[in-house]
């Protein structure tokens, strides 16, 4: 018989559990995937009754949810799965609480969900063993971001391995959780006429560019000590271009999956003071308008003024040092307060070696693009011939579409969905592995010491633009440009 899960949240009433946890976990209810799930226990510090968090939660989800998903027939089961305990992260008496709460019925299995302060991970596991609340079926999901550097992300994977084992450990990168970004698979290695080109011999440059509208007001201390490089790129771009780059796997299976991820990242060439200038870019935001709306400048916030050293946007050219991708550059980007949110993996073929037709194919390269957000799709950026009668052959770009729209809405989900689900059913493939993380870590530790050492500038770009012109050089040297 399947074991059934209790899923215990910490952080059960913060930011994430609102506007993502909960409603996920009400939209499997609703659709009937939640059928592993028993209970929903969140914790929180202050002291609560079970009945007043459901009524929090039923007025935040009628928030949250995406439009037209409130159903109060749905909530009149989804409720009584919910439940509050208290808990101080460092109290053993509120341990034994939850122990208590938890012990009630059958002893099923147990997903910690930590979604607090990484600082406490390591305490919360340590007082869970105290308790006597983990055994064999017991996991734990770790919300990034997983410390601030190596050092810190070792000591907190170190904490946390002393009561749960690898395969009971779960790391999110809620990317992975994106449609598109599982379809990358799909993409890569269902289709015989997209991998045989997908390497250095047809493929010119890659770039994954992730920029967003929103700024980082209300995200104080987290942001002014952490910036684009470490909030964005150490993790979500890491992971895509992992996911774009890697080899076939033996199998979907995740250890076989990782094992090709980590490759990846053990190749990547280090960004360190001889080269950090010419591969990298930051940015921030001063003010500007965004869609219409005045927005007030990064350092004009009252949390970032002292911020003086985070970036809100970084650009930069990685290499990859293997067989496949020797000499293939992959641009990333990312930024906040940018022209207009959205994510997109672009790969872009070289030119053909001779043009026989009247027109400059400088600007007509074949592309694959994969947009990840605000709408998932892939198109494939062709030429066709001009229409007309001219008399000299011209070109014309023509974008195929590869995406089923029908299926798109009818089977759109949350990341959070694809990855609680996972979590429930123990399946790892879309987490992160303690060695991605760490070499990941590694790497972006070698830019951030660079950019110390040499005191790399920020720039200072609009809001509203797509960040600072210095960005546009980054490639621009190498004869390219971003794609828009
Ligand atoms: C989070 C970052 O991990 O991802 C945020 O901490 C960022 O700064 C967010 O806004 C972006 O996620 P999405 O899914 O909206 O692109």
């Amino acid at each position: 018989m399947r074991q059934l899960v209790d899923l215990v949240i910490f952080g059960g009433t913060g930011d994430l559990s609102t506007r993502k946890l909960l409603p996920s976990l009400f939209q499997l209810h609703r659709h009937n995937l939640a059928d592993r799930l028993r209970r929903i226990v969140a914790t929180g510090r202050v002291e609560m009754k079970t009945s007043v968090f459901r009524d929090e939660v039923r007025q935040n989800l009628k928030q949250f949810l995406p439009g037209g998903s409130w159903d109060e027939s749905v909530w009149a089961t989804f409720c009584d799965r919910l439940h509050y305990c208290k808990v101080e992260a460092d109290d053993p008496d509120d341990y034994r609480e939850l122990s208590r709460l938890l012990g009630e019925g059958e002893a099923p299995g147990r997903l910690y969900y930590l979604a607090t302060l990484p600082s406490l991970y390591g305490e919360i596991c340590r007082q869970l063993q105290g308790a006597g609340t983990v055994n064999d079926a017991s996991r734990v999901v770790l919300e990034k971001p997983l410390g601030h550097d190596l050092e810190s992300c070792r000591a907190i994977n170190e904490q946390v391995g002393q009561v749960f084992e690898e395969e009971a450990t779960f790391r999110i990168d809620h990317y992975l959780g994106k449609e598109t970004v599982q379809n990358l698979l799909a993409l890569r290695f269902g289709n015989q006429l997209f991998h045989p080109m997908w390497n250095n011999t047809f493929i010119d440059n890659v770039q994954i560019t992730v920029a967003e509208e929103i700024g980082v007001a209300g995200r104080g201390s987290y942001y002014a000590d952490t910036g684009a490089l470490r909030d964005m790129v150490q993790n979500h771009l890491l992971q895509v271009l992992s996911l774009v780059a890697m080899e076939p796997p033996a199998s979907l299976k995740a250890a076989d999956i990782r094992d090709e991820k980590m490759k990846v990242l053990r190749c990547l060439e280090p960004i360190a003071l001889d080269n950090v200038k010419e591969r990298t870019v930051r940015g921030r935001y001063a003010a500007g308008a965004v869609s219409g709306k005045a927005v007030r400048g990064f350092l004009d916030e009252d949390a970032f003024h002292d911020a003086q050293d985070t970036e809100t946007y970084v650009a930069l050219k990685a290499s990859i040092h293997n067989w496949r991708w020797a000499g293939v550059p992959f641009y990333l980007r990312t930024g906040k307060r940018l022209s207009s949110r959205y994510s997109e993996i672009v790969i872009e073929y070289r030119r053909q070696p001779f043009s026989l037709f009247a027109n400059d194919p400088q600007e007509l390269t074949n592309k694959l693009v994969i947009h990840l957000q605000p709408e998932e799709s892939i198109s494939l950026h062709t030429v066709n011939k001009k229409p007309g009668l001219a008399s000299k052959l011209k070109l014309k770009p023509v974008e195929l579409h590869l995406t089923d729209d029908s299926q798109n809405k009818q089977d759109s989900y949350d990341a959070y969905e694809r990855l609680l689900l996972d979590a429930i059913h123990g399946d790892q493939t879309l987490f992160m592995r303690r060695d991605e993380v760490e070499t990941a870590w590694h790497w972006v530790d070698s830019i951030i010491n660079a950019w110390q050492e040499n005191g790399t500038p920020i720039k200072s770009y609009n809001a509203g633009t797509m960040g600072p012109n210095a960005a546009t050089a980054l490639i621009a040297v190498d004869g390219r440009h971003w794609h828009e």
